[in-house]
């Protein structure tokens, strides 16, 4: 099996990609919810895997600095897929992570053909008013373009000389005659990722990345290129303890002993150093030091002049449903509320949905209704019941037979219209100062 992103098919089978990819089980929901973040998203499920997020929680319980990057490609009207991602980046921006937001202008002009002017108009009027709207806070958060920032596509250059065709092939099915703009998307998404941890950008620090599960392949290689910048790597040792491993031939007493200094200031003082094994051991480290160690030989790196990136880490989350029972897309309105509908439109959208209703009333009566077949059943879940007693209501009467499927998919629709009213006065409301200073030149 293979993740596909750019394929518009979708992934069913959540526990298989788990279990084929090595993604790792989601289950920091309840823990974040019980420093008072709320967020739908994270405590159901809907985001059901993740990468490397360990890393995130040590950074949020000991309140050190993380960041949080995530991209949309610019392909017309924000719906509710797209609020699903901003949701969560809400969420983790109350957790104190500082925010940066990809424009995939030349992934959408490599893969669709898109201008980047027209990326532009739609990334400004449909996303970023979209991303205020929602409750981004502007004072920890920006938006760039890919086009524009310099950082980015240099790094995409400068990790390409890390990764073969070969490699790209496997990872994405690439073939000769894939055009090489396409080929080099993924490389600049790596830019993306990575370029957070410049000095410029503020160095290198745990970097969370929230994504539909059909990013995956970009994470992958993502760290895998992070860990080729890195001149250390650190390991668990099998008599316990850790171990820091030096990758370049070049200089190995010296690249000791600076890790030795670095990580005697930062509390790891007690080392032994193996010059022949190019390692430095450390005997009374934890297991769970190792990201500690990691980051203070990250910044060593770094401060030397090298990238020192940390891999990233990343979640992944379920995708919704189309009102019509197959993709979202942003190209065909009737799959789809879309942030700018009009309460006509959206209301008629949503009665027309896909539901798991039975062949009649009666039946439904005397069997209940398939809650996890409907599509405003996600709609509940991901977006319109954040009360868990309200939601658990809703799927009760359903798989009862208590409600059918007219009066409930009413409901949905009374709040969806009430969300977009509210939401319309909140887009309203922003002045072109705020959209300004969130958007970056470059
Ligand atoms: N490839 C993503 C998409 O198809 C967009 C994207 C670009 C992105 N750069 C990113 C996502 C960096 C996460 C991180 O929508």
């Amino acid at each position: 099996m293979r993740i596909d992103p750019w394929a518009s098919r979708q992934y069913a089978d959540y526990a298989r990609l788990r279990d084929e990819f090595g993604i790792e089980p989601f289950d920091a929901g309840p823990r974040i919810a019980a420093r008072g973040v709320r967020s739908p998203l994270l405590s159901r499920g809907v985001v059901f895997g993740h990468r490397g997020f360990d890393r995130i929680e040590r950074a949020i319980e000991r309140g050190q600095p993380w960041a949080l990057l995530t991209g949309l490609m610019p392909s017309g009207n924000f719906h509710l897929g797209h609020k699903m991602v901003m949701d969560q980046v809400r969420a983790y921006q109350e957790l104190g992570a500082d925010v940066t937001l990809a424009v995939a202008d030349i992934e959408a002009y490599a893969t669709r053909g898109m201008s980047l002017e027209r990326a532009r108009e739609i990334a400004i009027d449909q996303y970023v008013r979209n991303y205020l709207a929602l409750g981004l806070d502007p004072e920890r958060a920006q938006v760039y373009f890919q086009s524009r920032r310099a950082a980015v596509k240099d790094l995409a250059w400068k990790v390409g000389r890390k990764v073969n065709w070969t490699t790209m092939q496997a990872i994405y099915g690439f073939e000769g005659e894939t055009n090489m703009g396409h080929a080099l998307a993924p490389l600049v998404q790596v830019g993306d990722i990575l370029h957070v941890q410049l000095p410029r950008y503020g160095g290198p620090r745990p970097v969370l990345v929230p994504v539909g599960v059909d990013q995956d392949p970009h994470l992958r290689l993502t760290r895998d290129l992070a860990d080729a910048t890195r001149v250390y790597s650190v390991k668990l040792v099998k008599e316990g303890g850790l171990g820091v491993f030096v990758g370049p031939d070049d200089d190995v007493p010296g690249r000791l002993k600076a890790a030795r200094q670095a990580l005697s200031k930062a509390g790891f003082a007690d080392s032994k150093e193996n010059v022949a094994y190019k390692a430095l051991y450390l005997p009374h480290a934890a297991p769970d030091d190792v990201t500690d160690v990691d980051l203070v030989l990250a910044k060593l790196e770094s401060a030397a002049g090298a990238f020192g990136f940390l891999a990233p880490s990343a979640t992944y989350h379920r995708f919704m449903t189309g009102l019509t029972g197959d993709k979202m897309s942003s190209s065909r309105p009737e799959t789809s509320v879309f942030l700018t509908d009009d309460e006509a439109t959206a209301r008629k959208k949503v009665m027309g949905a896909k539901t798991g209703g039975r062949a009649t009333a009666e039946e439904q009566r005397r069997l209940g209704a398939e809650w996890d077949k409907c599509v405003v059943a996600e709609m509940y879940t991901y977006h319109l019941a954040p009360d868990e007693a309200d939601l658990a209501e809703k799927h009760e009467k359903c798989v009862t037979g208590a409600r059918l499927c007219g009066p409930c998919k009413g409901i949905a629709a009374d709040r969806v219209v009430a969300f977009l009213k509210e939401h319309k006065e909140r887009r309203d409301a922003i002045d072109d100062k705020t959209l300004a200073s969130v958007v970056r030149e470059d």
